[in-house]
C-alpha cells in the first residue's frame, strides 16, 4: 500500500491554503438551519442525519425533528414509535435509536448536555471520529479534524496521493494531516469549508469543477491532470441480493402490517408481510389460507428494488383484496391514514405504500 507523505513546505503552503479556503467559504457558505445557530444539540442531530444522506434531503427532517424534540431531554424521553416516524425515509434507522440512547446517557450522566471533548463524545452511541470532530469543532470551537469521504477526496487530490481512501489506516493518516492544516482560530468554519468544497466543487467521479476551485493552485492532482484517477478507492465486496415476495393485503378498509423484530436490519419498524424468495400465486394462496384470510382478488405487483449499503432487496409481490377476521389475525390492521401518520415503514416498501392510495 502506498504510504502518505507528511505535509512539508513543498507539499502545501498551509497559511495560504487556509486563507484561500476560508475567503471562499465566507463568500459561498451554504445557508443551513444548523449553521445559523450552532447549538451543540443542533449540530449533533444534523451531523447524524447527514451521515449517508444529502443536505437537501436532511433540511426538512432536521427542522421537524428540532421542533418536535427541541432538547436533549425531550429526545431522551421520546417514544420509539414517534422517533422512528420522524426518521421515516432517512434510512439507517439505527442512527435514530442511537440518538435516543445517547440522549438518555447525557441526561443521566452529563446534566443533559453534550461534552465538548472528542474522546468523551466518542463514548456515546452512534458517534464516531468524524461526528465527534464535527461537533467538537463546530459547536465548541475545538481545533480537531472532521474527516468524511468528501474530505478524504479533497486531501487525496491536494497531495496527489494514490493511497486507498477506503482503507482505515489511510483514513487515520489523513486525519493527522488535516489536524496539521486546521485553522485554529475558526476550526468549525475550516471543517465546514472543506465539507462544502467537497459537496459543491471537488466532486467525485471525475467531475470536479477545478476552474471554480479556490484552492486549485495548491492541488497537485489538478496541476498534473490526475483528478479523474484520484482518489483511488478499492471497491468493497459486492452486495448480497435477497429475493422477497411482499403481500399488500386489504380487507374492510384496512391494510395488514407487522412489526419487524428487535435485531437485524431495520429493527422495530413496520412492514407489509413478506417472505423469502419469489412465490407463485398458489404459494400465496396457501400462505393466506394458513393466516385464515380469504382472498377475493389477487393481483401480481411489478418488481421493485431497494439498495442498502451491504445488501439489495429485489421484491415481487401480490396485492390482495380479502375477507379477513381482523380481530383474530397475526397482523396489525391499519387504515391508510394511520399508515401515513403513525407507523414508520422503511423506504424499501415505498412502491407498495403507493399502491394503497
Ligand atoms: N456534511 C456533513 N456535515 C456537514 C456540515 N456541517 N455542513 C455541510 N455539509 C455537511
Amino acid at each position: 500500500m502506498e504510504k502518505l507523505a507528511g505535509l512539508s513546505e513543498e507539499s502545501l503552503n498551509i497559511n495560504q491554503f487556509q486563507q484561500d479556503l476560508l475567503n471562499w467559504y465566507y463568500e459561498n457558505a451554504r445557508v443551513l438551519p444548523w449553521r445559523s445557530d450552532p447549538k451543540p444539540y443542533y449540530v449533533w442531530i444534523s451531523e447524524i442525519m447527514l451521515q449517508q444522506t444529502r443536505v437537501e434531503t436532511v433540511i426538512p427532517y432536521f427542522t421537524k425533528f428540532i421542533s418536535e424534540l427541541p432538547t436533549i431531554k425531550a429526545l431522551a424521553g421520546v417514544e420509539e414509535e414517534k422517533l422512528l416516524k420522524l426518521w421515516q425515509g432517512l434510512g439507517y434507522y439505527n442512527r435514530a435509536l442511537n440518538l435516543k440512547r445517547a440522549a438518555q446517557i447525557l441526561v443521566e450522566e452529563h446534566q443533559g448536555q453534550l461534552p465538548s471533548a472528542v474522546k468523551e463524545l466518542m463514548l456515546l452511541p452512534g458517534i464516531g471520529a468524524y461526528t465527534a470532530g464535527a461537533i467538537a469543532s463546530i459547536a465548541f470551537g475545538e481545533a480537531v479534524p472532521a474527516v468524511d469521504g468528501n474530505v478524504l477526496r479533497i486531501m487525496a487530490r491536494l497531495l496527489e496521493s494514490r493511497a486507498d481512501i477506503n482503507n482505515a489506516k489511510v483514513k487515520k493518516e489523513m486525519q493527522t494531516l488535516v489536524s496539521q492544516m486546521i485553522f485554529k482560530e475558526h476550526p468549525g468554519d475550516f471543517n465546514q469549508a472543506l465539507m462544502d468544497l467537497g459537496a459543491t466543487v471537488c466532486l467525485p467521479n471525475g467531475e470536479p469543477k477545478c476552474d471554480k476551485c479556490p484552492v486549485n493552485t495548491h492541488c497537485r492532482a489538478y496541476k498534473n491532470g490526475l483528478t479523474a484517477t484520484i482518489p483511488v478507492k478499492v471497491e468493497k465486496k459486492a452486495r448480497n441480493i435477497d429475493k422477497k415476495t411482499v403481500f399488500v393485503i386489504f380487507s374492510k378498509g384496512y391494510y395488514a402490517l407487522r412489526k419487524r423484530g428487535a435485531g437485524g436490519l431495520l429493527p422495530n419498524l413496520w412492514e407489509f408481510p413478506n417472505e423469502e424468495g419469489y412465490w407463485t400465486e398458489n404459494q400465496c394462496r396457501n400462505f393466506l389460507d394458513k393466516m385464515r384470510i380469504l382472498p377475493e382478488k389477487i393481483v401480481p405487483i411489478k418488481t421493485s428494488k431497494h439498495i442498502f449499503s451491504h445488501r439489495e432487496w429485489h421484491m415481487k409481490g401480490f396485492f390482495i383484496i380479502a375477507d379477513a377476521d381482523l380481530n383474530h389475525s397475526d397482523f396489525t390492521w391499519v387504515t391508510k391514514e394511520e399508515m401515513d401518520n403513525q407507523y414508520s415503514i422503511p423506504t424499501a416498501f415505498k412502491e407498495f405504500i403507493k399502491l394503497c392510495e
